[in-house]
């Protein structure tokens, strides 16, 4: 048995432009996904997930075990997807590996499809553990390298290299096309999450972002915009200027608004952890609903979020200077 761990993250600044090549700022914090390895006798691959949890509803099939062999009745879109991580993780252990089967439970402390980067936690730490178990160990790059194989062929090929990078490397890091590294001097940053309790669907407002940047040249100049936040953001990440993060935050926030990515829920969080008086405050991930980061020192800003209409949770996050570990 293996038992591997990896981080979700936040972004910075930069989603959905970096889709388009742009750079984009993540840090890695401290809410994991924890996945177990089992190496079985016969060749199947079981996988229990019974913490992954979505609007309360937990990934629990019948006897709670979704098994490739039986037919599964998903009640979920997400739920379904997430059931494609996993399969997509255990197609790349395939590759490394010269396996017969594995049984790989999963617990989970990020919210599912939030903006957090469950799914690359997920696929990130079952990889490890997996291959691992088999008595092989990949560098975190490599890791990387097929965690992202996995999230592009689930998201039909509309996704970036950021969160799986991020969550096998740790830190902060700083992702534009396939050049992805981490950001040496990673500051510890006042982290301040609110999640409205849903979630987003990835592709679909990817696909958003896309069709309105091919109609509008002004939807194309804000992706190319938010690009040049995330460049003046890494002047103020080497100085550990939070104010000017905050500002530059709630620009890019204002911008993914504009995109057509934010949400009722999201903006009234953003507006009162500005209210609060955050730094600044942004929806994180592919919006649509989900979460938000706020730069916040003091207490305020989670005090204001506990009182927002819309907001289910609250917390505090920190940097994790950890990506991908093995646990056991
Ligand atoms: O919501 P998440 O954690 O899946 O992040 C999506 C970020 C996007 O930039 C919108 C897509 C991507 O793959 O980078």
């Amino acid at each position: 048995m293996t038992v591997s761990s990896a981080p979700g993250k936040v972004y910075l600044l930069g989603e959905h432009a970096v889709v388009y090549g742009e750079p984009a700022m993540l840090c890695a914090i401290d809410r994991r996904a924890t996945v177990t390895a089992t190496a079985r006798d016969d060749d199947r691959i079981r996988v229990q997930a019974r913490d992954l949890t979505i609007d309360g509803f937990s990934v629990e099939y019948g006897d709670g075990v979704v098994d490739e062999s039986t037919d599964i009745d998903v009640p979920h879109p997400l739920i379904e997807a997430a059931v494609g991580y996993v399969d997509g993780a255990v197609e790349q252990v395939k590759e490394v590996v010269d396996t017969t089967g594995f049984t790989i439970t999963i617990e989970s402390e990020i919210p599912l499809g939030a903006g957090l980067g469950s799914s690359a936690a997920v696929v990130v730490a079952a990889i490890d553990a997996a291959t691992r178990e088999m008595g092989v160990e990949l560098t975190p790059e490599e890791i990387a390298q097929r965690a992202y194989r996995v999230e592009y062929d689930v998201q039909d090929g509309q996704a970036s290299r950021a969160d799986t990078f991020c969550s096998a490397m740790g830190k902060a890091v700083r992702v534009e096309g396939d050049d992805c590294r981490p950001i040496e001097e990673s500051p510890e940053l006042p982290f301040v999450i609110g999640f409205d309790g849903g979630a987003g669907d990835t592709g679909t407002l990817v696909a958003g972002v896309r069709s309105l940047k091919e109609e509008y040249e002004f939807a194309a100049d804000t992706v190319e915009t938010i690009g040049n936040i995330v460049r003046t953001g890494e002047r103020a990440i080497t100085t550990e200027d939070q104010q000017e993060l905050g500002r530059l935050m709630n620009f890019n926030h204002g911008l993914l608004s504009a995109l057509g990515v934010s949400s009722r829920s999201l903006d009234a969080m953003v507006w009162a952890a500005r209210d609060a008086g955050a730094f600044g405050a942004k929806l994180t991930g592919a919006g649509g609903g989900g979460c938000i980061v706020a730069l916040d020192p003091t207490p305020d800003t989670a005090t204001a979020l506990q009182y927002t209409p819309g907001c289910e949770e609250t917390f505090r996050a920190e940097l994790d200077h950890d990506g991908v570990r093995v646990e056991s």
